[in-house]
């Protein structure tokens, strides 16, 4: 007691934090992690048993078709996607002239500017216009066609500066019109919105990976058999409206992290590991968000990188400030979400438009006011209770508008 450290043969103790309280650094929780998969996965095996005993098994492949078709002889989003081909083989032809210098640059841009609107234009009337369209496969088909967009924006851009750098004409002299084509459909598959013209390639398709990805897509949608969010929403006041809004919030929470791996990890890396493309961030760990911003930055990558390169950085290369062009993403963002939502179910609220575009207002807040544990916590928040917001919305008007009267609805709602 009381000796000089010298004298002391083993320091057994030093001043040093617990492992659990933020100031000793410590960042590993991996076990934690997998902790809480196994407790997932124990609760969601007694859910799924406790549902099939008393549901029974409530996937009904007949149901699930018939959220994509209305009669099993028309195919009318399939058609759609199909007919998308077109807008393809435009963008390719055009970039074929303007490499070779048969038209201008101006027309060219011409062509290209009435290609993209009408990508956008074109399935927006198809799916408003024709009733045979259900709500799931309009929304299937805008997203192939809204990917698409993102594309052959980024495929205009990418081949202008290179002309700009006149690297252009070599390329043209090497690629046949065969190649270009292939290497056109290559991206057009591949799981990135960004063009290269050369995309980093893997060097051999890794069976057991892919078999992997195959196994976690099928396991995670045999998981939505496990959740049932409830929709009872006549007299809305608000007390009942807040209290259906929490009872939303964990299952409509739970749904979004299995879209997020599913989508993002599993069916991404599948794709990927298929067609061999080398870069496979597609989401960083966004779960340690301690600002929104930092959420936005992370969560998508592929969307987020297409924002930086082709709209963000170019908009502050012409002077626009940073507020206004962050402002112009995020109107630009909220404008898709809206298309992706409001057109398929042929309803215009503009809920999610509004969710996107207070994004903003929150980001700023939570970085004015909250820091570090408290931030994260903010943004978790937001997750959880923002987005059954909208939802509840959706699902509110689309009730009142669409299925009041229809007996079969309110008894499967
Ligand atoms: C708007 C958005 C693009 C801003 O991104 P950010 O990373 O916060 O932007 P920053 O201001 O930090 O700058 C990013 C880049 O621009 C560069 N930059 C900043 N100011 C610049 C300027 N004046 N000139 C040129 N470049 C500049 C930075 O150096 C940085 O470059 P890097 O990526 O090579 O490091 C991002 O928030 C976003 O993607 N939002 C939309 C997301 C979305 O809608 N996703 C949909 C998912 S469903």
């Amino acid at each position: 007691f009381g000796q000089p450290c010298s004298i002391q043969k083993n320091l057994y103790l030093q001043l040093q934090e617990s492992m659990l309280s933020s100031a000793s650094g410590f960042k590993n929780y991996r076990g934690i992690l997998n902790w809480c998969v196994v407790m997932l996965v124990l609760s969601n095996a007694r859910l799924f048993l406790e549902n099939l005993l008393r549901y029974g098994i409530l996937v009904d492949p007949i149901q699930v078709v018939s959220l994509f078709l209305k009669d099993p002889y028309s195919w009318p989003a399939a058609c759609l996607v199909i007919v998308s081909n077109v807008f393809i083989f435009v963008a390719l032809y055009t970039e074929r002239k303007l490499a070779m210098g048969s038209i201008s640059e101006k027309v060219g841009l011409l062509i290209y500017i009435f290609n993209l609107t009408v990508i956008l234009c074109f399935p927006m009337v198809v799916v408003l216009k024709l009733p045979s369209i259900t709500p799931v496969g309009g929304a299937f088909a805008l997203g192939v066609y809204t990917i698409l967009f993102l594309k052959l924006y980024s495929y205009k851009d990418v081949n202008r500066w290179c002309r700009e750098r006149t690297q252009v004409k070599a390329l043209s002299n090497t690629m046949t019109s065969d190649d270009r084509r292939t290497y056109m459909y290559y991206f057009v598959f591949a799981p990135t919105l960004c063009y290269e013209l050369n995309f980093p390639r893997s060097e051999s398709i890794r069976m057991g990976f892919l078999l992997r990805r195959l196994f976690e897509m099928v396991g995670n949608c045999t998981l939505f058999n496990s959740v049932k969010p409830v929709f009872i929403l006549q007299e809305m006041d608000y007390s009942r409206m807040t209290e259906r809004l929490l009872r939303l919030a964990v299952p409509n929470h739970l749904i979004w992290l299995i879209f997020f791996y599913c989508f993002f990890h599993s069916s991404m890396n599948f794709v990927a590991e298929l067609l061999r493309f080398g870069d496979r961030e597609f989401y960083r760990d966004w779960w340690n968000s301690e600002t929104i911003t930092y959420f936005w930055q992370n969560w998508n990558i592929p969307v987020h990188k297409w924002c930086l390169r082709h709209f963000y950085k170019p908009l502050l290369r012409r002077g626009a400030g940073k507020l206004l062009s962050q402002s112009a993403v995020f109107f630009a963002s909220a404008f898709f979400h809206e298309y992706l939502v409001s057109v398929p179910l042929r309803m215009f609220r503009l809920w999610a438009f509004m969710g996107m575009m207070a994004q903003l207002p929150l980001a700023w807040f939570v970085a004015r006011f909250l820091r570090g544990n408290y931030g994260n916590a903010a943004v978790w928040l937001s997750l959880i209770i923002g987005q059954p917001i909208a939802v509840l919305m959706y699902v509110h008007d689309y009730y009142v508008t669409h299925c009041q009267d229809d007996p079969t609805i309110t008894e499967a709602l």
